[in-house]
């Protein structure tokens, strides 16, 4: 026998750690486990359930895997206790909840921590709400959402990032990675291209194409995957006929076989059974046995899987080796969310409202409002006397947005309340709620306009008119508030426009009407302080939009990174009011604009002023020729020309000028917030590695294709002057 050599003993001693590492550890304790289970059982595993009584009676008899919508924690320890002491096999039970922005502390809507652009504050704001909620008894999330949502009609553009796939990912990533840092699963959704839902109306058809979906949808999911997101949601859309619960495409071939993901993908919320109605499946065990061969582990709510899969399994339809998979990813996810060690939740020690989380949530609200005009009103002085009004002023709930079930109006800080603290105030409602129509109160807030030397009207959209389910044609100011702006403006006195909305409304005819204007997308707990500090100046607006802001909803989908067209517009075209009657049947123009909007939006995306202005220049690159491995260093100069020390997202936007198939005329790639003293200039720059500016081409190949681009540095995506490179 020979005798080991030194290298040897080294090898195998490693290999002997690898054996042994926690991720193999946890797969030896799932076979082990799963060895254990009858198909009943394992089918129990792959049933989720919202709350209700009946739910100790299944956990007992091993029939649930998981439940959502329960957040008390005795009764959360009632059901685990259920699972975990008189179940056969005591496997704990997973307690999810929509904590979308935040549980108790609301934290700004999705969309509004977006417009921080600031992934470092995302991801603390996560950590604190998973802090909150895994207190309470929460071990997973339905969040982060990353649809891409180029169509504000659709209501839950208020749950994401908004437009642009580069933003989409980095937010992703740091609430995924905020999220587990607290012991929070996150769950990345909707897959696949839900936001692109015809119309803007919510649950409808798309016909993204695959490259689309590579180029424009997959990314932000791809990138929250690899920063540890431990599920996936799939959407309740169809896509170019499939819906994504029966596609196999989607959850097999790219979510496991192409990205290698071992996490667990559940359904939305019956949107197994939704099939039916879809045409897709003739009936709920049908749509059960799609839904499941098609790659979905967990079933939500549509009690498909606990009432036909053994059949579908006895019946040879569904292999019981596919069930045996779905099981792995549920109870891998249970031993690493550390489940069967401590499956309770300690009910004396639930934390809500701490300093540290307030202070988060208040940077949160102040970093997201974005500055769309001032015409010099803004900041007002301390101690002056202003007249507060608007129906969104003192409205606790509605300032928390959609999504927030968890959140207590009494904990809220509205706007009035703070604003009092540093103001005289004198306040007049105007409309009761922003639907409102009536004209008795804007009577009594122009009377009492007369006392004050400014005014604040807060404007916006009620809680319930954006999120899932609450799609709108029209993108106007609801009810009377924009009659109460122009009421206002006709006192002569100066007014401020406070926007507190789940979506960028149609706001033109409104900021001709006022003299600045905030936008804030509904702010959340800590709305109140954070926007009394941006009117006083205690704080300067750093937001930027994240979304294009339209002139009017018919513009619906416009987004700044479109590709070309044939016919681009010039800027010349002549609009409705220029027709001459009896005009020639000639075309106008020829390039693609409406006639009565023209063609740009009301505010491009990456937009938001400041107290101060910067200025950029001396941009510049390391070179005008890369190779495919180069890396890009562009350097500028960014000065602070105004009186406030302030910050500024400075954004990198490139543009490959010919492709096989065609690019978009601007493309996000890389940001920054530079915090300069009045007057200050830095100098700074950014990296981009050539290998970014891959896309899939005409061969649905993953590459950079060699050839001419462009290159802006700027403060929003329509500012700025290119610089040339080339790729070789
Ligand atoms: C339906 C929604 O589409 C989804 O986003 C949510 O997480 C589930 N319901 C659970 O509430």
């Amino acid at each position: 026998m020979r005798t080991m050599t030194k290298h040897t003993a080294l090898v195998l001693a490693a290999m002997l750690a690898l054996a042994c590492s926690p991720k193999d550890e946890i797969d030896r304790k799932v076979e082990d486990l799963l060895s254990k289970m009858t198909l009943h059982e394992k089918i129990g595993q792959m049933n989720q359930l919202s709350g209700g009584e009946w739910l100790v009676e299944s956990a007992a008899k091993g029939e649930v895997g998981s439940i959502l919508n329960c957040v008390d924690p005795a009764e959360i320890n009632a059901v685990q206790r259920a699972a975990v002491e008189d179940s056969r096999l005591g496997i704990p039970i997973l307690v999810s909840r929509d904590v979308i922005h935040g549980f108790r502390t609301i934290f700004p809507l999705p969309l509004g921590q977006a417009a921080t652009f600031d992934p470092a504050l995302v991801e603390k704001g996560a950590a604190a709400s998973a802090r909150e909620a895994v207190s309470s008894g929460i071990k997973w999330t339905f969040s982060p959402m990353l649809d891409i949502a180029r169509d504000p009609r659709w209501g839950r553009v208020a749950e994401g990032s908004g437009e642009d796939p580069y933003l989409d990912a980095l937010m992703g990533e740091a609430m995924v990675k905020g999220y587990r840092s607290e012991g929070l699963a996150s769950c990345v959704k909707h897959f696949v291209g839900y936001g692109a839902a015809e119309g803007g109306r919510d649950y409808n058809t798309t016909g993204l194409t695959e490259r689309m979906l590579r180029n424009v949808y997959f990314p932000a999911f791809k990138r929250a995957i690899d920063a540890g997101a431990e599920t996936l949601m799939t959407s309740f859309n169809e896509n170019d006929g499939i819906p994504s619960t029966g596609n196999r495409w989607l959850l097999t071939d790219i979510l496991r076989n192409e990205w290698g993901f071992d996490g667990m993908v559940v359904t939305d919320w019956n949107s197994s059974g939704e099939m039916v109605a879809h045409g897709f499946a003739s009936d709920l065990k049908h749509a059960t046995e799609i839904s499941v061969n098609a790659g979905v582990d967990m079933d939500m709510m549509s009690y498909g899987y606990i009432s036909f899969l053994e059949e579908l399994v006895k019946d040879g339809k569904v292999k019981e080796s596919r069930i045996d998979d779905a099981v792995r990813n549920i109870l891998r996810l249970k031993f690493r969310l550390g489940l069967f060690e401590n499956p309770y939740v300690d009910e004396n020690a639930v934390i809500a409202y701490d300093g540290e989380t307030l202070a988060a949530a208040r940077q949160a609200a102040v970093e997201s409002a974005i500055l769309l005009k001032n015409d010099g009103v803004l900041p007002l002085a301390k101690g002056m006397k202003i007249l507060v009004t608007g129906p969104l002023a003192d409205a606790p709930y509605e300032q928390m947005g959609t999504w927030a079930f968890d959140g207590e109006a009494e904990h809220t800080v509205t706007p009035l309340a703070a604003l009092k603290e540093s103001f005289n105030v004198i306040y007049e409602p105007g409309l009761a709620y922003s639907r409102d129509n009536s004209m008795a109160g804007i009577v009594k807030a122009r009377q009492a306009a007369s006392r004050a030397d400014a005014i604040v009207v807060f404007v916006g959209e009620e809680a319930i008119l954006s999120g899932e389910a609450h799609s709108l044609s029209s993108l106007d100011l609801q009810g009377a508030q924009s009659g109460l702006i122009s009421a206002m403006k006709s006192t002569g006195k100066p007014v401020v426009v406070v926007v507190m909305a789940g979506r960028p409304l149609t706001i033109e005819r409104d900021l001709a009407n006022c003299g600045a204007m905030l936008y804030c997308f509904h702010p959340g707990t800590m709305g109140g302080p954070a926007i009394a500090d941006l009117l006083s100046g205690v704080e300067v607006p750093s937001g930027k939009t994240p979304i294009t802001f339209l002139r009017t909803a018919g513009q619906a989908p416009m987004y700044y990174n479109h590709t070309n067209s044939g016919r681009p517009n010039t800027g010349t075209e002549t609009l409705l009011e220029d027709i001459p009657i009896a005009a020639g049947q000639t075309s106008l123009g020829c390039t693609s604009y409406y006639l009565d909007s023209g063609y740009g939006p009301l505010f491009p995306f990456g937009y938001g002023l400041s107290y101060t202005t910067f200025e950029y220049s001396n941009i510049s690159l390391d070179s005008t020729r890369y190779g495919k491995d180069g890396i890009i260093k562009v350097e500028f100069d960014l000065s602070n020309t105004g009186k406030y020390d302030a910050t500024e997202t400075a954004q990198l936007y490139v543009r490959d000028l010919v492709g096989s198939v065609t690019r978009p005329v601007k493309e996000l790639k890389r940001f920054g917030r530079f915090t300069l003293k009045a007057g200050e200039t830095v100098h700074a720059g950014f990296e981009l590695p050539v290998s970014e500016l891959a896309f899939w081409n005409s061969e649905m190949e993953y590459t950079v294709e060699e050839g001419a681009f462009q290159l802006w540095v700027a403060g929003n995506s329509a500012d700025g002057t290119p610089v040339e490179f080339t790729v070789e």
